[in-house]
Parts: structure tokens; sequence; C-alpha cells
């Protein structure tokens, strides 16, 4: 979900419908704000269910001259998507917006006795009763009663109807930021709604009570003691957030990947080789370790099974990759002598979250790589290895994927070095293959009409299976989620040599198979692979590396990467599958960068 709050001397309805705009990418089942307009502390609530544009439409013929309101973009949890359940919510003087779950809410309906009384089916509107219950007058006190009472994660925007002009926050967990400026102050849920104002902001702590106030922003604790906050700074500005020409965000972000790359690589090298001492890692934490815990979700996840695949056989050392929600309850097998790798681009995900603080309980180190400056894992891990993508609007990541993998691979590339796996020489031409990888991005994006034609084809598939081994079976994981996220085609991606043990029952005539074959020592394997689906009427679309040999009639369309050594054949083979999920997207006609029922920042479990 989005929050955005707002006290100042500029005109809040704008501002809020502003930043919500900004933040629809965190969700977009509904949207709503409250305006304290000031005048007989009159309150104003409009909440729509669908995009942040119904919103607007319904403001449009407002005439209200409010210079305090709280703002929020749903992606619903409790409760189905209407009106009712969109935030604000209003319980007595209490007007409030949430982000996370409130894991209590039975408890709390049973305990205060509100059961009948409740408007909404949201865990929302039972905090906003209590909030009312406890409050007479004081809010501190009401909110220090009331999240003494909660269970769960929450990051709280709160207004009371006798206290025009200001905001109360308060969070665990679920991430606000907050800024002040001389046209007042403001809270939002990431920076990218207050990057218009400001480039300069402070991450809300936990448990700390924040006011906003036209003039200034206070912190305490929940005993009543000032706190003062770590400002941090934003070091990209509010164009790097606009589509700048490009008919989505998704296709800017395709094309800022060879910039994105050479951002993040470039500031680690030095004599040509990685080093990282620029960013506080120390070798040691390369050389100490018996094996290695990639821990992440959704495309970070898999830009894990790509570094898996480099790692192992680079550094010989076990190297596992996990699925957060699924380490954080599993008892991972992990100690002081595992280096944890946490992957977010957002570095709010709650289930990467957990697992990192699960993993340091542990004994383990830390390294996280992380997109978001500031953000939650980058502060509680132990190292912190920033990808500099910029930022990434669209639901479904491709930039930060990029990234990720770059830095993956000089992460193994330096780890490869201290445990005396590479010679100086090679880590040199190790380096020397990965900046070839821009080039080698560049050139799929020059060449990228002959993937629309290719889109046309999946456009109109019902299931689509991807299929490689090894390091190409880590990048058609990718592929799959990316084409299955925006297109609403069932996608799988399966290892080539497991099709027969069942999938292949599925293939049928035309059924679309995107194989990927750019590993030289398993390329006959994978080619007999697709023989077998092929024979089974499969219309089968190729890439390989350029040069490959392409036994006659294997398949319908065929692309190249340019690379010459394998390992770097997931750079532009990226490029590929995104760009076919991205025309695929749109020639269905459907919303590329906000699918539906999915959300960028997914801060609830
Ligand atoms: C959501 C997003 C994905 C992202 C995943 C992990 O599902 O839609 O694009 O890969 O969360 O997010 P993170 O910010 O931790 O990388």
């Amino acid at each position: 979900c989005g929050i955005i709050g707002y006290t100042g001397h500029l005109d809040a309805l704008k501002v809020l419908l502003d930043g919500l705009e900004q933040l629809e990418y965190r969700g977009y089942d509904s949207a709503g704000i409250a305006l304290l307009s000031g005048k007989n502390d009159d309150r104003l609530l409009i909440k729509k269910a669908g995009p942040v544009s119904t919103l607007k439409d319904a403001c449009s013929t407002l005439n209200v001259e409010a210079h305090c309101g709280i703002g929020h973009t749903r992606w619903a949890t409790h409760g189905g998507v209407n009106d009712t359940n969109a935030h604000p919510h209003i319980a007595g003087k209490v007007t409030l917006i949430h982000n996370g779950i409130i894991e209590n809410y039975h408890n709390l309906i049973e305990r205060f006795d509100f059961r009948g009384s409740l408007v909404s089916e949201t865990d929302t509107e039972v905090a906003a009763r209590v909030l009312d219950y406890y409050y007479e007058g004081d809010p501190y006190e009401a909110i220090e009663k009331t999240i003494r009472e909660i269970t769960g994660s929450y990051a709280f925007c709160i207004m009371f109807e006798d206290i025009p002009d200001q905001i109360f926050c308060v969070r665990n967990v679920s991430p606000m930021v907050a800024a002040h400026m001389e046209d007042g102050s403001f809270v939002a849920s990431d920076v990218t709604a207050i990057i218009p104002y400001t480039n300069r902001y402070f991450v809300i702590p936990e448990y700390q009570i924040v006011t906003l106030k036209r003039d200034g922003i206070f912190v305490q604790d929940l005993d009543g003691n000032q706190v003062e906050p770590e400002i941090l700074e934003v070091n990209w500005n509010v164009e790097a957030a606009k589509k700048n020409g490009y008919p989505h965000y998704m296709l800017k972000e395709i094309h800022e990947q060879p910039d994105a790359l050479h951002n993040t690589i470039t500031p680690r090298l030095r004599d040509g080789l990685p080093d990282f001492s620029d960013d506080g890692i120390p070798d040691q934490v390369f050389a100490d370790c018996d094996q290695i815990a990639i821990v992440a979700c959704g495309t970070a996840m898999y830009a894990g099974m790509v570094g898996k695949a480099l790692m192992e056989p680079l550094l010989k050392i076990p190297v596992s990759v996990n699925i957060a929600s699924e380490y954080r309850y599993e008892s991972p097998l992990v100690d002081e002598k595992t280096l944890v790798i946490v992957i977010s681009q957002s570095g709010e995900t709650i289930d990467t979250l957990a697992a990192l603080r699960l993993s340091k309980e542990r004994g383990a180190k830390v390294l996280s790589v992380v997109n978001v400056k500031g953000s939650t894992i980058a502060r509680e891990s132990d190292y912190v290895f920033y990808t500099h993508a910029g930022p990434e609007i669209a639901v479904a990541s491709t930039k930060a994927y990029m990234v990720q993998l770059s830095s993956l691979y000089l992460i193994g590339c330096r780890m490869a070095m201290v445990r005396g796996k590479f010679t100086e020489q090679e880590a040199a031409a190790f380096v020397d293959q990965l900046l070839s990888s821009i080039p080698a991005v560049e050139k799929i994006l020059e060449h990228k009409s002959r993937i629309k034609t290719a889109a046309g084809v999946l456009s109109k598939a019902k299931d689509a299976f991807f299929v490689g081994r090894g390091l190409d079976y880590a990048f058609s994981l990718e592929g799959s989620l990316k084409l299955k996220e925006i297109s609403y085609i069932h996608a799988e991606a399966y290892a080539a040599g497991e099709l027969k043990h069942g999938t292949i029952a599925l293939i049928e005539e035309n059924t679309p198979v995107i194989a990927v074959a750019t590993q030289d020592h398993i390329y006959g394997k994978t080619i007999s692979n697709i023989r077998e689906v092929r024979a089974r009427g499969a219309f089968v679309i190729l890439i390989t590396k350029k040069g490959a040999e392409i036994p006659e009639g294997i398949c319908d369309i065929h692309f190249e990467v340019p690379v010459s050594d394998d390992r770097f054949a997931v750079f532009p083979v990226a490029v590929i599958l995104q760009l076919l999920a991205y025309y695929t997207s749109d020639l269905k006609g459907l919303n590329v960068d906000k699918p539906r029922n999915l959300a960028k920042s997914v801060t609830v479990e």
C-alpha cells in the first residue's frame, strides 16, 4: 500500500493526489483521501475502489481549501476491494490510514466489543476504533495505548478531528519516511512521493511517534523523549521517476539497463579488479564462511538462482537459494560460518526482512544487495552492496534484476580472489567479460523489433514453457515469471531434461516453448530436449549464443546473443525475455506497469 500525508501552505488535495499517483505502484485496488479543511475542523473523506485516476475524477469537482490531509492507495489484504474497505477509515474523532497487517484484529473486535458496529471488513478500521476508544484529547497517550494492544506490522498515519493541521505517524516494520521543507511537512511510504519537493528525508524510526506540523516535524519515543532523526539524501532526481517519453515505465526501465549496469559495476573497480572498500565490505567476510545462503523473494530470488549457478562451481562451497517466506519458518541450517546474501530491490519486503533477522540471530553475517538507500533491509544488514538502478516504478522488475545479477557476479569474483580460486589475471578477465555485457545488452535493445514479432505469437497463447539447463534454467525462471505476471499467460520454466517427466504432456500443436541454450557444455543435451517438444508440435523460440550451430528445423524463431564466455549470457538473454514479456502484455492491451493483483513492494506477509 502507498501512504502520503501533508500539512503546510500548499493545496493539500493536489499534493495528496500527485503523491498517490507516484505511489500507485505499491497498490492500486482502491484509493482515498481525507482532508482537514481547517474551517470548523471540517473533515472531508473520499475513497473509491479502482485506480488513483478514479479517485482523481471523484475529486475533480471539489472546491475545498485544505492544507492538511492524508491519502492512501490500497493493495487489499483483509476485506474485498470496494469503496468502504478503502482507506482512510474514520472512527469518532480519528481518521486513519494503514499499511501492514494487524494480526490480532479478531481478538480486538471481541475485547472491545466492536462486533456488529464495524462498517468495513478491514483490520484497519479496528485499529481506528481502538485509537478512538483511547483518545481523550492526548494523541500521544492514545497512540501509545493503541500500539500496545496491536500485534502485527503497521505504518499508521493519523489525523484527529480536533487537532487541525497536524498528522501523527507511528510504525512497526512497515516502511514510512518523512521530510520537512519550507512548503510544509510530508510523510510517505517511500521517497518517490516526496522527491518532487525535496531530496532530504528521514526514515521514521520504529515505535516512535512522529508529529507533522506546518513548521516542523517532531519525533519522540514512547516515553515522550525527543529524538533527532538521521537525515538521508536521495541521489536521483524527480526526472528519473518519470516516463520520459516511453509509453510505459517498464520499457523505459528496460532501456536504462546499460546505464544501471555501468553505475553499479564501475564504482567497484580498482585497477580493473573488484574492490569493495568504499562499500565498507571487508574481505574477511568472504574468507570466513564455509557456505552461502541467498535469501530473497520474486525476481530477486531468481537473480539469486543465477548467483548460485555462477558461484557454486566458482567457489566450490555450497550455495543455497531460499525463498524468504519459507526460510523464515523452516529452521534453516545457518550459522556463524554462513554468509547470508539477502537480495531486495525495495529493501522493505517483509519476508526478506524477517529472514535477515533470523539469520543474524543464528550468528550469520548478512550482506544485502539492495537498491533503495536507507531502506530497512539495508539498515539492518551487517554490510550493504547498493545496486544503482535508480528508481524502478514498473511492478515487473527489470533493471533491478539486471543490477542484482551484476552485483552477484562482482561479489562472486571478489570472493574467488579472496579464497584463492581466481588469480588476478583470471579476475581481471572475468571483469572484462562483465563489462562487455553492457554492449551486449545494448545490442539487443537496438534490434528489438524481431522480439515484438515473436511476442505476436505468444500473445495468442494460453500457456508457454521456458526450458534450459544449468545457468540457462536459472534465467528461464525469471523469463517465465516476467511473462506470466504481466501477460497473464500461464508460463512455467523447466529444467530441459525434466520435461519428459511430466510437463511434456502439456505440449500440443503450437504451444510456445522458449528454449534457452547458451551453455556450450550442455548445448547438445538441450537441443535434444528441444527436439522432443518439437516432435510434439511446439512452436519453438530458441535463444543461443551467436554463431552456435542450429540444427535444421529445430525452431521457428531464433535469437542470438553476442557473448564469448557462457557465464555472461544471462545479461543479453534477460533483455530478450523481458522484451518478449513486455510486448506480449502490450499487444494484449494489458496494463503493463500495473498488472492485476500485484504490488511492487510487498510489506505484508
Ligand atoms: C514483489 C514485486 C517483485 C519483486 C518482489 C521482491 O513481488 O512485484 O517485482 O521481485 O516483490 O521485492 P524486493 O523489493 O524485495 O526485491
